[in-house]
């Protein structure tokens, strides 16, 4: 039993919605056991979370850890120490990795992977892919993946299901909700084919266009609806996809990132040249503006890293063989509590983008609140403290991030996963890797 004091906690009820309480909470076994007064009187270690704010575990629901076939860009160790160092209890993982995740062998090998070796909590997706379009409920079905997830334009990695015909087969075979990445094929090569010789990566956003995004998210979403399918878009990036999306909110939930969030073309691109190169690309400040809108008006869902490493030397090729992602697991709670603290958003929304969102969007079983009996996952943080973000910090093998020596105020201090303190001031504080396979209800 453990038992934490002076606990400023994060509460969500549907009476309440999102509310501070100080409390006191007990955790035994992996779960949230008691809170407040006249808890057990028996326990092992005691803790204050004096200056603290403790919120329920928070989810990276989109990160790339590149095992197998990709290790030297990232591996599910290096990927989850990073996502635990940067505060983070539990990730989802994407099927872009050598082989894809598109067959149950590939999934049950990554789980082998995983096992012994992860510091946080984990989900693997599936691919949805023209061979497994037959078997794909099988695939969705699994009860530790939060499901299948297509790309519709060709990103990173060999997926692709672009063919209107194939979509809606996938979603005539699928009950759950289907995660898409939104770029249309035909619009992208035709792009690329008009760049000019040796493009420098500001035109970035122009073969990656705000037209590509809008057409893939609307073909998707009209799909969805028509067949009274729910369904993820990850990563929108432009006003016009969220203005469209609004008239979609019973059939589509949606993800934004820190990166669409913080950063923007064309500046990205003069300081940061390639590594600021990611899919779908980061846009004008127009569109940051409507992504901030959309986050601010409760019609954003998730927040995810996508946390895609590539190292130094492959972004360094020249542009447009230079590899599209950027990591971020690391540093996506750093940045977006900076965001709190520039009172672009509330730290109550935060937390429900990575929480209760991610709960709701994939029906996570027993996470996402402080509450009893739920899993004792928990992030603690220190509103107040101020960092400078390095690239000597990054533990990630990809050891460079976008945001190097940016000053941010607020900070992941602490994690608690499965009742034990894992993370403490930058430190890993358990002797090997315990991260667990989380549960979906697949009812
Ligand atoms: O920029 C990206 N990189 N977007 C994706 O969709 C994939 C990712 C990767 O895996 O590198």
């Amino acid at each position: 039993m453990i038992k934490l004091n002076q606990a400023l906690c994060l509460f969500w009820t549907p009476q309440r919605g999102w509310h501070r309480e100080m409390s006191t909470l007990y955790l035994l076994n992996g779960k949230i056991v008691h809170i407040g007064n006249g808890g057990p009187t028996r326990f092992e270690k005691e803790f204050s979370c004096k200056g603290l704010i403790v919120l329920p575990g928070l989810i990276d629901s989109q990160v790339h850890f590149r095992e197998p076939g990709l290790t030297h860009k990232e591996d599910l160790f290096t990927g989850t120490q990073a996502a635990l160092l940067g505060g983070i209890t539990g990730v989802f993982e994407m099927p872009n990795t050598l082989p894809p995740t598109t067959t149950l062998n590939a999934y049950e090998e990554k789980l082998s992977f995983a096992k012994d070796r992860a510091w946080t909590n984990y989900a693997f997706f599936t691919g949805g892919a023209k061979e497994n379009l037959d078997h794909i409920a099988k695939l969705e079905a699994l009860p530790n993946s939060p499901g299948v997830k297509v790309f519709m334009g060709s990103s990173f990695g060999t997926l692709l299901l672009d063919q209107d015909q194939d979509l809606v087969t996938l979603l005539k075979n699928t009950q759950h909700r289907v995660t898409f990445h939104c770029e249309d094929e035909n619009i992208l090569q035709h792009n690329k084919s008009q760049l000019p010789p040796n493009p420098h990566v500001s035109l970035h956003p122009q073969w990656r266009s705000v037209n590509s995004a809008l057409s893939a998210t609307l073909k998707i979403a009209k799909i969805a609806k028509s067949l009274n399918r729910q369904i993820h878009i990850l990563h929108v990036t432009s006003q016009d996809e969220a203005e469209a999306l609004k008239e979609f909110k019973p059939w589509v939930t949606f993800e934004v990132l820190p990166q669409h969030l913080t950063l923007h073309a064309p500046d990205c691109y003069q300081r940061l040249g390639t590594l600021a190169q990611q899919n779908p690309p980061i846009r004008e400040l127009n569109h940051q503006k409507a992504l901030w809108d959309a986050v601010t008006q409760g019609l954003v869902t998730t927040l995810g890293s996508d946390h895609a490493p590539h190292t130094l030397e492959e972004k360094a090729k020249p542009y447009p063989q230079s590899p599209s992602g950027m990591p971020g697991v690391q540093t996506l709670v750093s940045i977006m509590l900076n965001h709190v603290n520039a009172h672009k958003l509330t730290l109550e929304r935060f937390t429900e983008l990575m929480t209760l969102g991610v709960v709701k969007a994939f029906k996570l079983k027993n996470k996402g609140l402080i509450a009893p009996n739920y899993d004792a996952d928990l992030t603690l943080i220190d509103i107040e403290k101020e960092h400078v973000i390095k690239n000597s910090q990054m533990v990630s093998k990809s050891a460079w991030t976008p945001f190097n020596d940016m000053k941010v105020k607020g900070k992941p201090i602490s994690t608690y996963i499965g009742g034990q303190l894992c993370m403490q001031e930058d430190e890993i504080v358990i002797d090997k890797p315990s991260g667990q396979p989380m549960w979906f209800d697949k009812s």
